[in-house]
């Protein structure tokens, strides 16, 4: 345990170290500076975010590193080692660079964007002994005092929705970089807030993060916090909306986000017909399995005589049915 600790602190102390170089960099690449600029990014902003430029060659740590030849540097992702010939050489190269930081402010990994439409269009760190991606949120050091004095968090998919949200007011912003959102990030933003806005992008692989995100955070809606759902028009994600029609406008959609209630309730109702008998009891039965991860309290029994009542059948009485489909499922 010790050891691991011991390990763990010299991988994100390389990690820094390369964060530095790239800071440098990025004050003598013009293009990294235009192409923020074009983002509608301030240096200011850039600064809280330590955005970096990774310069293009293939082994530009070995002016930052006195041994390129370190393992660590590859344990850590910040060097690949070819398969074949055993060549060292870095991973990021020509790319505009996201530190990712730990809890403690510690960098733990990069996210690094291309400047034009080349792929992938974002190159993240492996999962290495200091990063795991299903647990870390990006930006959540940056926002932790913005998290106190706003009251809540916007959770959003990806490194430049947080940037563009700090930058327009909205310091509270984090993101899970391009995964899944887990249960495991949920519970760790309800260490600085009790009130949680997913903010997903508006096309379809947004939707479908809000819904996992919906079964991650369901085991965790206790009675006292917040959890809501925020849906942007389809051609948008959080940076192309504040940035086009401004922090009023998004601050309407936080006001309206779906409640994490009615979201199971549509969730539930998907392609049913709520209009037809049959459409109702198919409802009561796709929302049985969302229900059961609740934890027990007011906002659970409340939602059961809700979907009771939506379904047209007694509370009792659905709640025998689930019960036999539980029994019948276990
Ligand atoms: N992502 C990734 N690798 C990719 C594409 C996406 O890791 N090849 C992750 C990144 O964390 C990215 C997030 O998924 O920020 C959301 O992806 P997407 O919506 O496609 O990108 P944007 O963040 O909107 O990127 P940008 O605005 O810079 O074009
Ligand atoms: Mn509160
Ligand atoms: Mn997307
Ligand atoms: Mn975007
Ligand atoms: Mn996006």
């Amino acid at each position: 345990q010790a050891q691991q600790k011991q390990k763990a602190e010299t991988l994100s102390d390389l990690l820094e170290k390369a964060g530095e170089s790239y800071r440098k960099h990025l004050r003598a690449a013009p293009k990294a500076i235009e192409y923020l600029k074009k983002r509608g990014v301030s240096g200011e902003v850039s600064k809280r975010f330590g955005l970096g430029y990774a310069p293009a060659g293939w082994h530009g740590l070995a002016s930052v590193f006195a041994e390129y030849d370190n393992p660590q540097l590859e344990e850590c992702g910040l060097i690949i080692v070819g398969e074949e010939d055993s060549r060292r050489y870095d991973r990021f190269r020509d790319r505009l660079m996201f530190p990712i930081r730990n809890v403690k402010g510690e960098c733990i990994g990069f996210g690094g964007r291309v400047f034009g439409d080349e792929k992938p269009k974002y190159l993240n760190s492996p999962e290495t002994p200091v990063f795991h991606k299903g647990r870390e949120l990006y930006g959540l050091y940056e926002a932790r005092q913005a998290l106190r004095d706003m009251g809540y968090a916007l959770v959003t998919e990806g490194y430049m929705d947080v940037v563009a949200l700090a930058q327009l007011g909205f310091a509270n912003a984090v993101a899970t970089l391009g995964t899944a959102c887990t249960p495991e990030h949920v519970q760790k933003l309800f260490r600085f807030t009790d009130a949680v806005v997913f903010s997903f992008d508006g096309d379809g692989a947004g939707r479908r993060a809000a819904r996992k995100a919906l079964d991650a955070a369901l085991p965790l809606a206790t009675d006292t916090r917040s959890i809501k759902f925020l849906f942007l028009p389809s051609e948008h994600d959080p940076d192309s909306f504040i940035r086009e029609f401004g922090p009023e406008a998004f601050s309407r959609y936080v006001g309206d986000a779906t409640p994490l209630s009615r979201f199971l309730i549509e969730a539930a109702s998907e392609g049913c017909d709520l209009g037809q008998t049959e459409g109702r009891a198919h409802m009561a039965s796709n929302a049985r399995p969302l229900w059961s991860l609740l934890p027990d309290g007011a906002l659970k029994r409340q939602l059961l005589s809700e979907i009771a009542s939506l379904a047209q059948l007694d509370t009792r009485d659905l709640s025998d049915i689930w019960a036999q489909e539980a029994a019948r499922t276990a």
